[in-house]
Parts: structure tokens; sequence; C-alpha cells
């Protein structure tokens, strides 16, 4: 088992390491993994994003990706921007077969957003950080001590290149996440309708 830096060749396989084991509580997960390939795509070989995975016989077991916000945001704003078309098949297609999906769409991107107040633990300076935009394992490898492999290795390129803080958001929904981030030493500092945001210290 080894912690390698994700490459062009690896996107089929996180396509599929993300489809099979992120729960429907995310949005990516109505995306088909052509379009997740894509997505991933977009990440590599950028300035201040580093893309981590653990490699175990030839399969890619677990991934962290993240980096500098604003480069993180631009990325993911050009994958909107480029697949817009793709993008919305396949969520045409979620809704059909998932009726649910435009439920969610619905309560949690505009009910709730007009109706919950942003909640501030901890008023903490995050400038300096880096923020871990995804991190998953295997269902078949979890509790083997993998996740937090993959956060001490994103600790180590922080520390790298200067960075104070680790940052991240997680849906409140996601208790198992939650757990796991505060076991390996990340705080809560902000809730919104949707997310609890959490950080770390590092340096
Ligand atoms: C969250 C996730 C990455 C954790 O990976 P993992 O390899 O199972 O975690 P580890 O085995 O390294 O666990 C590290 C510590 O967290 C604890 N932990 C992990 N999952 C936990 C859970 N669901 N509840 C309570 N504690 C948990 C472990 O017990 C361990 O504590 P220990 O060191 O005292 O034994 C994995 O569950 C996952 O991929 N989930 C789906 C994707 C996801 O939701 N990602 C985050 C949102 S972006």
């Amino acid at each position: 088992m080894e912690v390698i830096k994700i490459e062009k060749q690896h996107l089929e396989l996180i396509a599929k390491l993300h489809k099979e084991n992120f729960s429907d509580e995310h949005t990516t997960f109505y995306l088909g993994e052509d379009l997740l390939k894509k997505y991933y795509k977009q990440f590599l070989n950028r300035q201040d994003i580093f893309f981590l995975g653990i490699e175990k016989n030839g399969r890619i077991v677990g991934i962290i990706l993240g980096g500098d916000k604003d480069i993180l945001a631009f990325c993911r704003k050009q994958f909107l921007e480029n697949y817009k078309n793709l993008l919305m098949k396949d969520i045409i297609r979620s809704v059909l077969i998932t009726p649910y999906f435009a439920y969610k769409l619905f309560y949690e991107r505009i009910f709730l957003k007009f109706f919950y107040k942003e909640k501030i633990f901890d008023k903490i300076n995050l400038e300096n950080s880096y923020n871990i935009l995804s991190i998953v394992v295997d269902k078949k490898e979890r509790g083997k001590g993998l996740g937090k492999l993959l956060v001490d290795e994103f600790e180590k390129v922080c520390k790298e290149n200067n960075k104070e803080y680790l940052t991240l958001s997680v849906r409140k929904s996601n208790k198992n996440a939650i757990s796991f981030y505060k076991k390996v030493g990340f705080i809560p500092y902000k809730e919104t309708n949707l997310g609890l945001y959490l950080y770390k210290k590092v340096i």
C-alpha cells in the first residue's frame, strides 16, 4: 500500500470510487462516471492543488483532494461552465429517476437558504489555510486508519507550504464524517443551512 499523487490515468478508478462510496446526500452522487472523470480532471496539474490517493494491489482505495480555496473554486466554476449541457442532462435524468432529488434540491438550496441563519462558534482568522474539498475511503477499507493517513499526508503538504490551518466543510447530515473529522482533530467554527465548517491547526 502506498500514497501516490493522482494523475490522469487514475481518473477512471476515482470516478468509480466516488460513485460507489458517496451517498445520495452529496449532489455529485447524481453525476455519471463520465462526468465525474471530467470533474476530477479539472483539478489535475494545478498550482496549489494537491490530489493524493492510496494505492493497494493496483486499486485506488482512498483519495484526498484540496489546496488553495480560490483555486478550488475556480476549478469547480470551470467544470460547471465547460460541461453545463452534460450536467443538465445528468440532473434531468436524476430528477426523472429519483423525484426525491428534485424535492431535496428545492428544500435545501432554496427553502433552507432563506430560513436558516448562519451560526459562528469561533471567529478564527483562517486566511493562511488550505482547504480539503473531498476525502473518501472505499467502504471495504474503512476503519483501518486510511482516512487518518490521508489527513496526515495533507497536513504534511500544509506544513511544507507554511499553511497554518487545514479547513473543510461537511454536510450536517453526514454524521459519520463529522465523527471522523472530530476524531482526527478538527474543530467546528461555523454552521450554515446545510454545512458544518471545521478547522485544524497544523503549524
Ligand atoms: C470519513 C471517512 C473518509 C473515514 O475514513 P476511515 O478510513 O474509515 O477512517 P479511519 O479508519 O482513518 O478513522 C480514523 C478515526 O476516526 C474514527 N472514525 C472513523 N469513522 C467513524 C465514524 N463513522 N464514527 C465514529 N468514529 C469514526 C475511527 O474510529 C478512528 O479513530 P481511532 O483512531 O480512535 O480508532 C470514510 O468513512 C468515508 O470515505 N466516508 C464516505 C465519504 C465521505 O463522507 N467523506 C467526507 C465528506 S466530503
